[in-house]
């Protein structure tokens, strides 16, 4: 089985490269495929609350939604490090309660880091976080949880002082213990800027070419997910499109009785001794043992 990715090698991939693949993914089939396709990381990400579950924004999302999210993913990926987003005001209020919350996303959602939204407030939350063992990962720039304060989901660092106060924040996150910054919505030049200013890894989205990694929601890379088409998402695939089109012929081999067909019927001969008839299903892989999270959505 392959060797799960650590933070210290995130942390290492800065000087060594290559350069880190993020994905974000929300259950434990498509975790096992983008493990399989090489992803390093996949992020349990609050994202989930308007790619899966149809909001408008990401701020409904709860503690338990990202557990439930976060222990599927653990189960498919054997070889990507597996992040969790902290839900909106899951630990905005204190340091404690912060604290409470990652610890509860890595005992009970299989997480083996946590990510947080937003710099020099925070600090002592992450602190609190790392001196505890949990590792985590700061978010700077555009941040979908302020998407009311922003106005919008729009670029940010453009004027000066914005842009000094995100690099400051990288720095400050940095020296806090995070061992990775998302950066967000930010021009490139900001986001090199911010690259050259820390030691740890800047994963971009909507950031330009020159952070450390860079991060898409799995549904928009492959063409899913058409409600907000940001300039920053590339569609590696179609997958939209590939699924309306099987979903219309199905529907129309149901009604023109072409499907099922005798390979997809049992046999109507009745046999001399009657047995239970097999269904022909065999599974296709080993059994996944995680790597790591827990074996069940029993978080006792
Ligand atoms: O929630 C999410 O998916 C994220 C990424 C877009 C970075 O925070």
């Amino acid at each position: 089985m392959a060797q799960k990715v650590t933070v210290p090698e995130l942390r290492a991939r800065k000087r060594s490269g290559p350069k880190l693949a993020v994905l974000t993914a929300y259950d434990a089939t498509m975790a096992r495929l983008l493990d399989a396709g090489g992803a390093d990381v996949l992020l349990v990400g609050d994202s989930l609350g308007m790619v899966v579950q149809g909001h408008p924004n990401t701020l409904p999302v709860t503690l338990d939604e990202i557990c439930y999210h976060g222990r599927a993913v653990a189960r498919g990926a054997t070889r990507a490090h597996v992040v969790g987003d902290m839900p909106f005001m899951s630990f905005q209020v204190s340091p404690e309660r912060a604290l409470d919350a990652a610890g509860r996303m890595i005992k009970e959602g299989g997480f083996e880091s946590v990510k947080l939204e937003g710099g020099a407030p925070y600090l002592e939350h992450v602190r609190r976080m790392v001196t505890a063992g949990i590792p985590v990962m700061g978010h700077l720039g555009l941040l979908p949880q302020s998407v009311h304060s922003m106005g919008g989901f729009r670029v940010q660092g453009r004027e000066e002082a914005a842009a000094e106060r995100i690099v400051s924040d990288a720095r400050q996150l940095e020296e806090a213990g995070a061992y990775a910054v998302v950066l967000e919505g930010i021009p490139s030049e900001l986001a090199r800027r911010v690259t050259e200013s820390v030691a740890i890894p800047t994963i971009g989205i909507g950031a330009g070419p020159d952070c450390d990694g860079q991060v898409l929601v799995c549904y928009d890379f492959l063409g899913m997910y058409s409600d907000v088409r940001p300039k920053f998402v590339k569609r590696f695939a179609e997958l939209g499109d590939a699924v309306i089109d099987a979903t219309r012929r199905y529907v129309a081999e149901i009604r023109s009785s072409a499907f099922p067909g005798a390979e997809h019927s049992f046999g109507g001969t009745p046999k001399p001794k009657p047995l239970p008839e097999e269904t022909g299903a065999k599974p296709v892989a080993e059994p996944n043992k995680p790597a790591y999270g827990p074996a069940s959505d029993d978080p006792s």
